[in-house]
């Protein structure tokens, strides 16, 4: 198991540095892992100039999977975009093909409470977000800021997505609906929008490959208005990558914490980059209160995508049960009768439930 390792910026560091002891003591246990470590976002950028530095890139390539911190800081607010270290997560994410981005909206019965929404609406919770991740607005062209003739300048960006971007995600979601509870549904602006008008109509094709899940269509903005009304009805919701990134920031809401959020982008042939579906929160870096746990989980992930170990990824996910079973709580899902610990300690229980 060959692993690249990207700390990145912010929180990054501290909270890829749990979920390396958690690969460590996977590996003293017996499992062939290898991590290698490389620079992305501003500390790609301090370091090479570059959000992506070329060796950052060539490891990532190199590897079996890829295990990712955060990028962002204030400090790189003011570069031109192509250095902004988000354009670093942007383009490995394009440069590996990761086109398959899942994020599972999980609520752990011990964190119903931390909830924002009433503990019967969320409690028992499971949704599975699947979010295309290398085509849309993100990266279709032209894109940029131009001055008309009467002097008048334009922001502009293009929405685009070609069949085979859209066969391919859809695929991959009707085969996770069929290992869950077979009901896909797929999220467009059908409405307004021809790009969305166009998914549908793909989608709905690839849907007839798949006659035992039940596939439905809801327009974006109902979408976001079930997710906290009724988030119950959802299995697996299939979208693009700008409702994807909107909605799957929606959802984890409903688990209590961004911080409890894993994720994992695939390509083509499972090899994959996991993340925390959260950012670099600049703000309480190195304060050690960040939660490691969705760092954590994304290991468990790349056991399962990735590396094909069921087994490895349920052991880590029961290790992260077992610490909040104890009481154990990061700044972000504390509650009144629970015991407030730090990112490291967080990293240490979960490395003793294992
Ligand atoms: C995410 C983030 C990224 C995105 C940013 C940091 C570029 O919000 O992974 O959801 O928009 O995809
Ligand atoms: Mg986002």
């Amino acid at each position: 198991m060959k692993i690249a390792v990207l700390p990145g910026d912010g929180i990054g560091p501290e909270i890829v540095a749990q979920a390396a002891k958690v690969l460590e003591t996977l590996r003293r246990d017996g499992l062939k892992i290898e991590m290698e470590y490389a620079h992305i976002g501003g500390a790609g950028y301090d370091a090479a100039g570059d959000p992506l530095p070329d060796a950052t890139l060539e490891l990532a390539q190199a590897s079996d999977a890829v295990l990712l911190g955060a990028v962002g800081g204030y400090q790189y607010d003011t570069l031109a975009r192509p250095l902004r270290p988000e354009q670093g997560l942007l383009r490995i994410r394009k440069g590996l093909s990761l086109f398959a981005n899942l994020r599972p909206a999980l609520v752990y019965p011990e964190l119903v409470n931390a909830s924002s929404l009433k503990p019967e609406l969320v409690s028992g919770l499971d949704i599975m977000i699947l979010r295309e991740l290398t085509g849309d607005i993100y990266f279709g062209q032209p894109r940029g800021i131009r001055t008309l003739d009467n002097g008048e300048r334009q922001g502009f960006d293009t929405m685009l997505y070609s069949e085979s971007e859209i066969h391919r995600v859809a695929h991959v979601g009707f085969q996770i609906a069929m290992k869950r509870n077979k009901k896909l549904c797929s999220v467009d602006k059908a409405n307004v929008l021809d790009t969305s008008m166009f998914w549908r109509e793909i989608v709905t094709d690839v849907a007839k490959e798949y006659p035992a899940v039940a596939l439905s269509h809801m327009y974006v903005d109902n979408a976001a208005m079930q997710l906290v009304r009724a988030p119950k009805q959802f299995d697996v919701i299939l979208t693009g990558n700008i409702f994807g990134d909107i909605l799957s920031d929606e959802a984890s809401m409903l688990t209590g914490s961004i911080g409890m959020l894993p994720s994992a982008s695939l390509d083509a042939n499972n090899k994959g980059l996991y993340e925390p579906c959260h950012g670099s929160a600049p703000d309480i870096a190195g304060k050690d209160i960040a939660n490691p746990l969705a760092t954590i989980l994304s290991v468990a992930m790349m056991m399962r995508y990735t590396f094909a170990r069921e087994d490895i990824a349920q052991r880590i996910e029961t290790a992260v049960r077992k610490t909040l079973q104890q009481g154990l709580r990061t700044a972000d899902i504390a509650e009144a009768g629970k015991q407030k610990i730090g990112t490291a300690a967080m990293g240490d229980a979960v490395v003793a439930a294992l």
